[in-house]
């Protein structure tokens, strides 16, 4: 069974279209209005929340149910724009480590100064093992610190 089956057949299609907790809980506190990038953005729960909240989204999944189809940590990001956002919301777990890698480098590349990160993750059936803490450290090294952090999710900011 492909890592694309398992992605299309349970995550884009996990019938949940509300918004996660944690981005509700935050949104207010991130910054006004700009361009987000929702990577992994599966049904697109939370791109259509932050567009309902003003903001300009770009959504990406290798499953094209929902914007611009791109494979994580294979494809480079779309190189257009910089982003003040970026969501990687229940994605993360599902790379390889260096898909993982490839994809956080990229990240990296097109957020803007004085950008957010935010991360979810889920220790899913399917995913592969995790370390929050590696990879907050890694995005210390692109010049990202500690905002907010609890358990498997975090919020990054960039100075
Ligand atoms: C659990 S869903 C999360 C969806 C969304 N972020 C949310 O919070 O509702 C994981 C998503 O990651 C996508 N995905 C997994 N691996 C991927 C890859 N290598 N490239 C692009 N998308 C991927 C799946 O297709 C799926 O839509």
């Amino acid at each position: 069974m492909s890592r694309k089956y398992l992605n299309d057949r349970w995550c884009v299609r996990c019938g949940k279209t509300d918004a996660t907790p944690y981005l509700k809980r935050w949104a207010r506190k991130l910054p006004p209005p700009g361009r987000v990038l929702d990577v992994g953005c599966g049904n697109g729960r939370n791109s259509r929340y932050m567009e309902a909240a003003g903001y300009t989204i770009d959504s990406i999944d290798m499953v094209d149910d929902f914007g611009k189809t791109v494979v994580l940590g294979v494809d480079k990001l779309p190189g257009r724009y910089k982003y003040d956002i970026i969501l990687a919301n229940y994605i993360l777990m599902f790379l390889d480590n260096e898909e993982r890698s490839n994809l956080m480098l990229d990240m990296g590349r097109v957020a803007k100064k004085r950008s957010m990160v935010m991360i979810e993750m889920y220790p899913a059936k399917d995913a592969y093992p995790y370390d929050l803490d590696e990879i907050v450290g890694v995005f210390g090294d692109l010049g990202f610190e500690i905002m907010h952090k609890i358990k498997d999710r975090c919020i990054l900011k960039r100075g």
